[in-house]
């Protein structure tokens, strides 16, 4: 059985209709045929918007995994992190911290990043930055452990 993933880009400018999304398309690219995509959605850098989507979809249990995308800058707008925070029951550090070192390779600026990586119920929750190549990257350093990780939350799979 597929793992149910939702994608929820977080983007003033795309949320208006100003510029097109690019993140999803590479979000699904790397994700497909691996998971089943179950929701995808294109919001305002508002926390509460946020905070009401990831309770709705880890608590209703329609996904296994959500990726983020957008607003873990330094910005004002940017408040991902904080909304992601407010509603995990616990933190899963170093997949965060994987991203950020691995990335520091691409670029410096990984430094800047302040995204988080948590669990809500049986939810995998990770927040990725809000440009497509950062998405591409971060995926492509995360996505070998991710099924281990959605395995042991569902009490599918014991320790290798
Ligand atoms: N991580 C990777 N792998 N690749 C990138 O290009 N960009 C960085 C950083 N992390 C980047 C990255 C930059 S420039 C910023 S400002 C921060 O992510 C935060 O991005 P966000 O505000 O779009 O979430």
């Amino acid at each position: 059985m597929k793992f149910r993933v939702a994608l929820i880009v977080l983007s003033d400018r795309a949320a208006s209709g100003e510029r097109p999304d690019a993140c999803i398309a590479v979000m699904k690219q790397r994700l497909e045929p691996v998971y089943a995509i179950v929701r995808e959605s294109v919001i305002a850098d508002e926390p509460a918007e946020l905070q009401a989507a990831l309770i709705d979809v880890a608590d209703s249990g329609a996904a296994d995994f959500v990726l983020t995308s957008g607003g873990t800058g330094l910005s004002p707008r940017d408040r991902t992190p904080q909304a992601t925070a407010a509603v995990l029951d616990y933190e899963v550090p170093g997949i965060a911290e994987a991203i950020r070192a691995e990335s520091l390779a691409h670029t410096r600026s990984a430094m800047l990043s302040r995204a988080l990586a948590g669990v809500r119920d049986r939810t995998l929750i990770v927040n990725l930055p809000g440009s497509p190549k950062a998405v591409g990257e971060s995926l492509d350093i995360i996505l070998e452990v991710v099924p281990h990780a959605l395995e042991l939350l569902n009490d599918r799979s014991e320790h290798p």
